[in-house]
């Protein structure tokens, strides 16, 4: 029988057996093959923490934002109110939307000097090591607002960045094709802004698309946070060591970058073009991925935490039909995903694996319908991720029993080795 202490009290683990050759199975291999190691609250801030921000419920897929349900915010609120809601803890009343907006309209201007910055980078820089670059960068910029100590401080670094990240994702862009960049237009909001400093031109109008404005404020909401992903627990971890606010920030946009996080979704499309392109069809697709052949893989489908439908790719998956009807865009890769995910839904193999569509599954199909380039969808996450990332900053932040992150290694490795010269 073993019994783990801690510092909250007693974990009960169970009978060990004993192996083949007859030892003992050691608590190392016990906690490691369990998955009891992630249960650790002796070791505080190293794989868990406490947060009252994103609520998710594995089984009944609730997703929750401070505990309002997500489907009814992004029904009813905007972007910019759910921010509020995630960095402040509850849904600005309208005076307080009010000033909200206004401090951050205030901020929407980089500074000249920061222009030249993006003269740095090649020509086809990808925007997403660009946009992780100038969050860094910012502190330099606006090293008032670095101190994680001062109150103020931390709230003109929050405002700083809600207002300059769609700035600098739309220079980022522009840079990438080429084209002058825009100075931003504070009558418009935060998303039509940002519309209008990536596909507009200078000295020439452009009118924001209400359609396209809304669906992309839509995907803002649905993203805005995720309780521990990969990002998230970067910027908790780099903030841990009481790191700056743009510095965290800038290491959650790195940490987003990867296929496996913030790119899935380009791995969607281009899994989807695949399809397009080949004789097959979807139908034999999916068989290929069941039997494993011809090294195929299902992008999109799937999560570590959901074992059902994923209530974001529910409310996705219906505004890429409006929003590509809206657009009178006719993409025939949205049947082949409509096609991929009924076989799912009704195939043992896939309802067994829990294999439902995730967030990533319509979105790269929104993006492009959109305009938007594969390269700026890593972007557009960053975008919609910012207000989570910067209240779980400051949640870690305000919370005293904060330890610097230290995860936890099992040592694998040899043990005493003599030193032969
Ligand atoms: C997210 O929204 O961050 C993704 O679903 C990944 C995750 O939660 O692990």
């Amino acid at each position: 029988q073993i019994t783990l202490n801690y510092p909250g009290g007693e974990l009960d683990l169970g009978v060990t057996r004993a192996t083949e050759g007859g030892s003992g199975v050691s608590v190392a291999s016990l906690l490691s093959t369990t998955g009891y190691v992630t249960l650790d609250p002796g070791f505080t801030n190293t794989a868990s923490c406490t947060s009252a921000i994103t609520y998710i419920d594995g089984d009944q897929g609730i997703l929750r934002y401070r505990g309002y349900p997500i489907a009814e915010l992004a029904g009813k609120s905007s972007f910019i109110e759910v921010s509020y809601l995630l960095i402040y803890g509850e849904l600005p009343t309208p005076s307080q939307l009010e000033d909200f907006t206004h401090r951050i309209q205030r901020h929407t201007l980089l500074h000249e000097d920061f222009k030249r910055f993006f003269d740095g980078f090649p020509r086809d820089a990808h925007p997403m090591p660009v946009l992780s670059a100038a969050v860094s960068a910012l502190g330099t910029f606006y090293p008032d607002s670095t101190s994680i100590r001062d109150h103020e401080q931390i709230e003109l670094a929050t405002v700083r960045l809600l207002a300059k990240l769609p700035t600098i994702a739309a220079y980022a862009y522009k840079k990438s094709v080429g084209q002058p960049f825009l100075y931003p237009d504070n009558s418009l909001d935060l998303v039509e802004n940002f519309l209008r400093m990536t596909f507009g031109f200078p000295a020439e109008p452009y009118d924001v698309d209400p359609v396209l404005a809304k669906a992309l404020d839509l995907l803002f909401i649905l993203h805005a946070d995720h309780e521990q992903n990969c990002s998230t627990s970067t910027v908790r971890l780099v903030g841990s060591g009481q790191a700056n606010l743009f510095a965290s920030v800038s290491a959650g946009i790195h940490a987003l970058s990867g296929p496996l996080h913030g790119g899935a979704n380009s791995a969607v499309l281009e899994m989807l073009e695949e399809i397009q392109r080949s004789p097959d069809g979807p139908d034999t697709f999916m068989n290929k991925v069941k039997n494993k052949e011809g090294g195929v893989r299902l992008m999109g489908f799937g999560h570590r935490v959901y074992k059902n439908y994923d209530p974001r790719a529910a409310i996705i998956k219906k505004t890429a039909d409006d929003i590509l009807r809206g657009l009178g865009v006719n993409d025939p890769l949205l049947e082949i995903a409509l096609r991929l995910e009924e076989i799912a839904l009704n195939d043992d193999y896939f309802i067994e694996r829990k294999l439902y569509p995730n967030v990533d599954f319509y979105t790269g199909l929104i993006y492009k319908a959109m305009g938007f380039p594969t390269k700026m969808f890593t972007v557009l996450f960053a975008l919609g991720r910012l207000p989570g990332w910067i209240a779980q900053w400051r949640e870690m932040m305000e919370d005293k029993q904060t330890k610097i992150g230290r995860p936890r290694q099992i040592y694998i490795g040899a043990t005493e080795r003599p030193y032969l010269g």
